[in-house]
C-alpha cells in the first residue's frame, strides 16, 4: 500500500505551524484581555448532542458528521464543531454558577466535505463562547474580540462583517413558513439543490451561490420585517457600538448562517481573497440550546473562525537566524560542550548541534542558513575552558570564559 495521509487533513509543520503558533498567541492575548478562560474538549463525543441541536436537516448533520459505533456500541461522533461540546462541558463540570460565563478554545475539527481550498476534512477552529447574557454587549464584545484578532493577523487583508438578527425561534418558524411558500411559487426557476431544500430548510436557499438563485431570494421575503421592536432595538444598539469601535460592517438580511441552533443575532466576517469558501469566521447567538442539552433556560451566543483560512492569508513568516550553532572539532571535548549547552540552557539562549564533530561543515552549514552566531570548540578552547564566538555576518570572533555566555548574548535572545 502507498503510504498516504487521509483525503482532506494535512501536516502541519514549517511555515504552517509557525502561523498557527502565532495565531494562536494573538488569540490566546485578546483573551486574557478580556477575561476569556480556556477550556478544550475530547475530540469525540456522544453522537446525540450534535444531531438535534445542529439540525437534523444541516449539512453537516445529514452528511458531514464522522460518527461510528464504540465497542460498547454506544454512536461517538468527532467533534464537528465547538459550540455544543463547550456547552455539555459547562453543564457536566458545573461550570454555569458564576454567570456570564466567558470561554475560549483552538483546536481541530472534522466535517467530511468534499475538499478544495479552504475546506478540510480535519481543520482547526478558534472559538469563543459566552453563556448566560442576553445583552447585546455580550454580542458586541465577541465581535470586538474577533474583530481585533483578525486585523491582528492579517493586517493586509480586507474583509467585511456582515451582520443580521434572525428574531426568536418563533419568528424563525413563521418566516420558514413563508419562504418555503415563496420558493415553492418560484420553483421552476430554482435550482436542483435548492428545490429539495424548499420545504426541508429553505434558509439555506437564501445562500446559495448559484445565480438563479440569488436572482429568485433577492426577491424573497425578509426576516427583518417579522422581527420583534425588541428585537430591532437590540440590532440597532449593536449597529451603535459597532461605529464606536469603528468596525465597519454590512447589514445583510440573507446571513442565515449554516445551523439550526441560531436566533437574533447572526454575524460572518467574509473576505474576497479566498475564493468560494470566503467565510473567515462565523457566529451568533443560540438562544434555547443550552436548555436543549439539558442545561439551565439561558441565553448563549459565540463564534468561530477556521485557524486554516486565516492562515492562507497570512504573510511568510520570517525564519529566524537568532539560534545560536556549535562547531565542535573533535570528540574529546564533548565534556566541555555538555558545559556550554547547560550554560546555554539555563539562560535561555536558543542553540543548535548537529552532534558531528566537523568544524568546516559545521560553519559552512550554519552559513548557509544565514545564522548569526556560532560557537567554536577546538583544541585551544578546551585546554584553556573557553569558547570562541564568531559573528558571521561581521565575520568577527572573540574569546570568552563560559560563565561569561550570559553576559555576551545578554538581551539578545
Ligand atoms: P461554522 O460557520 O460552521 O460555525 O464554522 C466556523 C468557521 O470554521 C468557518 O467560518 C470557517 O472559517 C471554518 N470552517 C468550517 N468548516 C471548515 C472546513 N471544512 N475546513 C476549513 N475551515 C472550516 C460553527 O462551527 C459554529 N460552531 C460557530 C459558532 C460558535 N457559533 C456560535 N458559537
Amino acid at each position: 500500500m502507498k503510504l498516504r495521509s487521509v483525503r482532506g487533513t494535512h501536516d502541519i509543520y514549517g511555515q504552517h505551524i509557525k502561523k498557527y503558533n502565532k495565531i494562536e498567541k494573538i488569540v490566546c492575548k485578546n483573551a486574557e484581555l478580556h477575561s476569556f478562560n480556556r477550556l478544550e474538549t475530547p475530540i469525540f463525543e456522544f453522537s446525540e448532542i450534535f444531531s438535534k441541536p445542529l439540525g437534523e436537516q444541516s449539512d453537516v448533520v445529514l452528511k458531514e458528521m464522522y460518527s461510528f459505533k464504540d465497542r460498547n456500541e454506544e454512536m461517538l461522533t468527532l467533534r464537528p464543531e465547538y459550540t455544543t461540546p463547550m456547552i455539555r462541558a459547562a453543564i457536566t463540570n458545573n461550570l454555569l454558577s458564576q454567570l456570564p460565563l466567558k470561554l475560549f478554545g483552538i483546536g481541530p475539527m472534522f466535517r467530511r466535505e468534499r475538499p478544495q481550498k479552504g475546506r478540510y476534512r480535519q481543520f482547526n477552529q478558534i472559538n469563543f463562547e459566552i453563556f448566560g447574557s442576553n445583552n447585546f454587549l455580550a454580542d458586541l464584545e465577541l465581535i470586538i474580540i474577533a474583530n481585533e484578532i483578525l486585523v491582528s493577523i492579517l493586517p493586509n487583508i480586507n474583509f467585511t462583517l456582515n451582520i443580521n438578527n434572525l428574531g426568536q425561534k418563533n419568528n424563525l418558524s413563521e418566516y420558514k413558513v413563508k419562504l418555503s411558500k415563496y420558493f415553492s411559487d418560484h420553483k421552476d426557476k430554482l435550482s436542483n439543490e435548492s428545490k429539495e431544500k424548499i420545504y426541508s430548510n429553505p434558509l439555506r436557499i437564501l445562500d446559495s451561490k448559484n445565480d438563479y438563485d440569488i436572482k429568485i431570494s433577492n426577491n424573497a421575503p425578509k426576516i427583518f420585517d417579522i422581527i420583534s421592536k425588541e428585537e430591532k432595538n437590540n440590532f440597532n444598539e449593536l449597529k451603535k457600538g459597532l461605529n464606536f469601535f469603528n468596525i465597519n460592517f454590512k447589514e445583510n438580511h440573507k446571513l442565515v448562517r449554516g445551523l439550526d441552533y441560531y436566533c437574533s443575532t447572526v454575524f460572518e466576517f467574509k473576505t474576497s481573497e479566498l475564493g468560494t469558501q470566503d467565510t473567515l469566521l462565523g457566529g451568533g447567538r443560540y438562544d434555547g440550546l443550552i436548555n436543549t442539552l439539558g442545561g439551565p433556560d439561558i441565553p448563549g451566543v459565540g463564534w468561530a473562525a477556521g485557524v486554516e483560512r486565516i492562515s492562507i492569508l497570512m504573510n511568510e513568516i520570517e525564519k529566524s537566524n537568532n539560534i545560536i550553532h556549535l562547531a565542535i572539532s573533535d570528540k574529546k571535548y564533548v565534556e566541555h560542550i555538555l558545559n556550554i549547552i547547560n550554560h546555554l540552557k539555563k539562560n535561555n539562549i536558543p542553540f543548535y548541534w548537529n552532534y558531528k564533530y566537523n568544524l568546516k561543515k559545521s560553519l559552512s552549514y550554519a552559513n548557509s542558513n544565514n545564522i548569526e552566531y556560532v560557537i567554536i570548540i577546538g583544541e585551544h578552547e578546551y585546554i584553556n575552558n573557553y569558547l570562541t564566538i564568531r559573528n558571521l555576518n561581521t565575520g568577527n570572533q572573540s574569546r570568552v570564559e563560559v560563565s561569561e555566555i550570559k553576559n555576551i548574548f545578554n538581551g539578545k535572545f
